[in-house]
């Protein structure tokens, strides 16, 4: 029995847990008898969260581009061992928030490591397992960053923001949307691009229309 591996990705205040939820609704009452995992990373286990806090807080040039992209393969290599795999081997529908595309797009196409490392590093940690189906809401940067910045004014002052990442600037993110669209044609069988500057619904109907096929397989489980 083979269960269904769905990823988000985007750059920063691209709406993904916004439409991760909305689909595990979606999925729960298409599907009731069919088991949803949702995950996300870096994080996704204990280990692999212990690991999220040292890559998303504090200051952006805390450590080296080359240990960032070990540790985000090594939280990665937690969650496809603990939870991924075994999902899939249980017939399970997963929803991961980021998977090894953001390596790919922020420590490779915008951080400057050759891609093929970071592929060799998959490799290593999980035989490099691919999503069946990719999703990636495409934003401007700018968009983004300032859904972000709002989002974090709200945040209480003594609360970690997570904003490591967005303060690597625009020049950064810019490379990080450039990077997504080259993947979006390098895996054009599995990369799908939303517009993610549409209303919140009209995003998730795009994403039902993409994944609904798939899901066929599970009419009659
Ligand atoms: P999040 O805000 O979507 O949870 O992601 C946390 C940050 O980590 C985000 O700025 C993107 C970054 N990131 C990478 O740079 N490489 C990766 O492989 C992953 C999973 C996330």
């Amino acid at each position: 029995m083979a269960g269904l591996f769905i990823t988000f990705e985007g750059g920063e205040g691209s709406g993904k847990s916004t439409q991760i939820a909305e689909i595990g609704n979606w999925i729960t009452a298409r599907y009731p008898d069919i088991e949803l995992v949702i995950t996300r990373e870096p994080g996704g286990t204990v280990p692999a969260e212990e690991i999220r806090k040292i890559l998303v807080n504090g200051d952006k040039n805390k450590i080296t581009p080359q240990t960032e992209a070990l540790l985000m393969v090594a939280a990665r290599t937690e969650n496809v061992h603990k939870i991924i795999r075994p999902a899939l081997d249980r017939g399970a529908i997963i929803l991961c928030d980021r998977f090894a595309d953001s390596s790919r797009v922020y420590q490779a196409l915008a951080h400057g490591a050759p891609i093929e490392k970071i592929d060799q590093l998959h490799a290593f940690g999980f035989d490099n397992l691919q999503p069946d189906i990719t999703l990636y809401l495409d934003l401007p940067p700018e968009e983004g960053l300032e859904r972000v910045s709002r989002r974090n004014s709200d945040v209480a002052d003594d609360i970690e923001t997570e904003s490591r990442f967005e303060d690597k600037g625009l020049g950064f993110h810019t490379r990080v949307r450039d990077g997504y669209l080259t993947l979006s044609r390098t895996f054009p069988d599995r990369f799908h691009l939303i517009d993610g500057q549409q209303n919140k619904d009209a995003i998730t109907q795009d994403i039902i229309d993409i994944i609904a096929r798939k899901c066929e397989q599970f009419d009659d489980r």
